[in-house]
């Protein structure tokens, strides 16, 4: 055997974090970061939610000083999820959604960018995200989307800056532009989970929202979420949404999913949002709590990952963290 001499070649790019701050391919920005939030009606007092550090669900009294907070933390840019106390089949009430909207808009004013999630499934008795068919066996598709574009009129009315529809249904995009354009909200964007993926990863954020499908008829969302199996409908979806009118396209879940990113990025110019949702979140701090990883660290690590495979924009539940993490982030 030939003795090998080795020499450094790669490796000088790793020597010191100022070489590998100068190599990065890919800076995190906490500008560019969303914190998802939740209020929900005639709640006593803020409660935590199971699997969710760090996450409270708010009244409307303390969701104010959340958001606060997270601004003097360097947040502006919020995705509300609103929960109602009322659950019906239909004929639902979007009054209390429209006040929390409201009083946070009157509070906060052009200060902060609030989003909306659009969705009717912490509306309805059985937490599917539409309206069933007489029979309890399907989500009926057109009569769900008439109820969506109804909730995104009356949130935008509301003073909401952006409708995020999460709910699956197809033409949605399409009917919520057509009726905001008509009240002239012109101005107001559309962020569209475009490929939601049927994920066991939402379990934590179904707990808070009391929104887990319990219809014994339509145990699961697979007839209208996307098949983990399917990269084609993920892609032909998001286009879609994109040729209806959505101004963001969105990932969900986001790093198990960083193929469909990198799909979508090649394949159309649109602004590209990835959604690191709850399970997500409770794997990284559940392996916190047990000591086998650093919390900041493994997010960051996380982020990093959706930034290389094309995401703009990063939805989390620590983005209130993103701006002290990145500051102090050694690279
Ligand atoms: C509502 C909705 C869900 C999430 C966002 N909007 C749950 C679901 O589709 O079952 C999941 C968010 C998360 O897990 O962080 N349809």
């Amino acid at each position: 055997m030939e003795n090998h001499q080795y020499f450094l070649n790669q490796r000088r790019l790793r020597a010191s974090s100022h070489i590998r701050e100068l190599a990065a391919t890919v800076m995190l920005n906490y500008k560019q970061f969303i914190q998802p939030i939740f209020v929900e009606e005639a709640l006593a007092l803020p409660r935590n939610i199971k699997g969710l550090p760090h996450i409270q669900v708010d009244t409307l009294n303390t969701i104010i000083a959340t958001i606060q907070q997270d601004i003097n933390g360097g947040i502006t840019k919020f995705l509300l999820f609103p929960i109602p106390l009322e659950k019906k089949i239909n004929d639902f009430n979007y009054d209390f959604a429209s006040l929390v909207v409201n009083t946070i808009k009157n509070t906060f004013k052009e200060k902060i960018w609030l989003a909306l999630d659009i969705c009717l499934c912490s509306y309805t008795t059985h937490g599917h995200c539409g309206i069933l068919n007489k029979a309890s066996t399907m989500v009926e598709n057109h009569q769900s989307v008439q109820e969506l574009a109804k909730y995104a009129l009356r949130l935008a009315a509301a003073g909401a800056d952006c409708i995020a529809p999460s709910d699956m249904m197809d033409g949605r995009i399409a009917a919520i532009r057509t009726l905001l354009n008509q009240h002239h909200f012109e101005q107001v964007s559309i962020m569209s989970y475009s490929a939601k993926f049927s994920s066991q990863f939402y379990g934590p954020f179904r707990d808070a929202c009391n929104s887990t499908p319990n219809s014994v008829s339509l145990k699961d969302r697979k007839t209208y979420q996307i098949s983990p199996f399917n990269q084609t409908d993920a892609i032909a979806s998001a286009l879609r949404d994109k040729a209806e009118g959505a101004d963001i396209i969105m990932v969900k879940p986001a790093a198990l999913y960083t193929d469909i990113i990198s799909a979508i990025k090649a394949k159309s110019n649109v602004a590209l949002a990835a959604y690191h949702v709850s399970g997500e979140y409770a794997s990284i701090e559940l392996m916190h709590e047990q000591q086998l990883l650093e919390r900041s660290s493994a997010h960051i690590e996380v982020w990093a990952a959706l930034k290389r495979s094309g995401a703009d924009i990063i939805i989390s539940y620590a983005a209130r963290n993103a701006k002290a993490w990145i500051e102090n982030h050694l690279m």
